[in-house]
């Protein structure tokens, strides 16, 4: 079976500069290999999708809506991805949305950040299945695109690691039906595509991602469910996406290379000499300030150019150095300087990767 990679929603990095620069390397001849992945490829290419969306952002038309919407480099492999608390808002934003060439709609039922919380939105959804279950009806009836949503293993603080008369673990059953109950209401709702980041809303990042439960969950809907969460190799996403669709995030921005590397499959060395070498992790980093520039405006371009350099510098040995040498720039150019510097005075050291 052929593996099928998406790239997962990501506030300020999965806008179209890092879609451009994966999208890149995905069609590139394979440096390593001298091999070019041809049109007919049997290998599904990614699945892009946005950053979180706001309905009624969206629906009051801002001045930088547009770059939100932006649908390149690949408008039908491309799902965007709403964000709202509200039943009659997030329908009339996906009715919006419905008109463009995109491949899918996705309804943001996992984002556990308190500012996003408090508005009812997020992962708040998962605390009313019936209401949840109203709003994909109502999504559903205005759009024929592919309807999914990205939630998590529950709303609660924590993993509930609760015992039963028999000292048997007992809280994750009872976790996984209310789950499982859940995602079977929005399937029959009309939701066509389940990801599931296997935490609960309180861990954040904590402890790891339970992917037994995307296992589980896969097995017991008639849908199909996308696994996400610390995927940290083309590897492991590969050997993932075996048994299903593989949602990628903070990697991608790590290494933008990480889906080329995945499609290209057994036999490509993951880690070649070139994706080791200064001058080729120096090159990617000032192409991705180039794409920011191009594709971003400019009150975007610190905050995003921040954002990913967060995770890409964690490439270089002093990686924290990098960081907050980063941190400290005002714009794209010095963000580009602190880069050249660091690399051409690098050029002999070893680095991480
Ligand atoms: C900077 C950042 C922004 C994120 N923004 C969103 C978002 O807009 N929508 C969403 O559903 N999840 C969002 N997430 C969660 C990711 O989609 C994903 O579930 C999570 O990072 C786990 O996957 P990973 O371990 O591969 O990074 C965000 C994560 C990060 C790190």
């Amino acid at each position: 079976m052929q593996p099928r990679l998406m790239l997962a929603p990501m506030a300020e990095l999965s806008h179209r500069a890092l879609r451009e620069l994966v999208e890149s390397f995905v069609n590139q001849a394979c440096p390593a290999e001298g091999k070019a992945l041809s049109a007919e490829s049997a290998a599904p290419k990614p699945e892009y999708f946005t950053e979180m969306i706001s309905a009624p952002g969206l629906l009051a038309g801002g001045p930088l809506e547009k770059w939100y919407l932006d649908p390149g480099p690949r408008p039908e492999r491309l799902v965007y991805q709403l964000l709202g608390a509200d039943i009659d808002e997030l329908a009339a934003a996906a009715a919006l949305l419905d008109k463009t060439g995109c491949l899918g709609i996705d309804l943001n039922m996992g984002c556990a950040a308190p500012m996003i919380t408090r508005t009812g939105a997020g992962v708040r959804w998962m605390k009313d299945a019936g209401r949840a279950a109203r709003l994909v009806e109502a999504v559903r009836r205005v759009t024929g695109k592919r309807l999914s949503v990205k939630l998590r293993l529950g709303a609660g603080k924590d993993f509930p690691f609760g015992t039963d008369t028999a000292g048997r673990r007992s809280g994750g059953e009872e976790l996984f039906s209310v789950l499982e109950d859940f995602c079977r209401r929005l399937v029959n709702a009309g939701a066509e595509l389940v990801t599931l980041h296997p935490r609960m809303a309180g861990e954040k990042f904590r402890r790891r991602a339970r992917w037994e439960y995307v296992e589980r969950l896969r097995r017991a809907l008639p849908v199909p469910v996308a696994g996400n969460g610390d995927i940290a190799s083309a590897e492991e996403a590969l050997a993932k996406a075996a048994a299903g669709p593989v949602m990628i995030g903070r990697l991608a921005a790590r290494k933008p290379w990480i889906f080329a590397q995945a499609l290209y499959g057994a036999g490509t060395p993951p880690d070649t000499d070139l994706y080791r070498s200064t001058r080729f992790l120096e090159e990617t980093a000032l192409r991705f300030l180039d794409l920011l520039a191009q594709y971003q405006p400019p009150e975007f371009h610190l905050s995003r150019a921040r954002r990913f350099f967060h995770y890409y510098c964690d490439n270089f040995t002093w990686a924290e150095y990098v960081r907050n040498k980063i941190k400290r720039e005002t714009g794209l150019a010095g963000i580009a300087r602190v880069l050249n510097e660091y690399c051409r005075g690098n050029e002999s050291r070893s680095l991480t990767i």
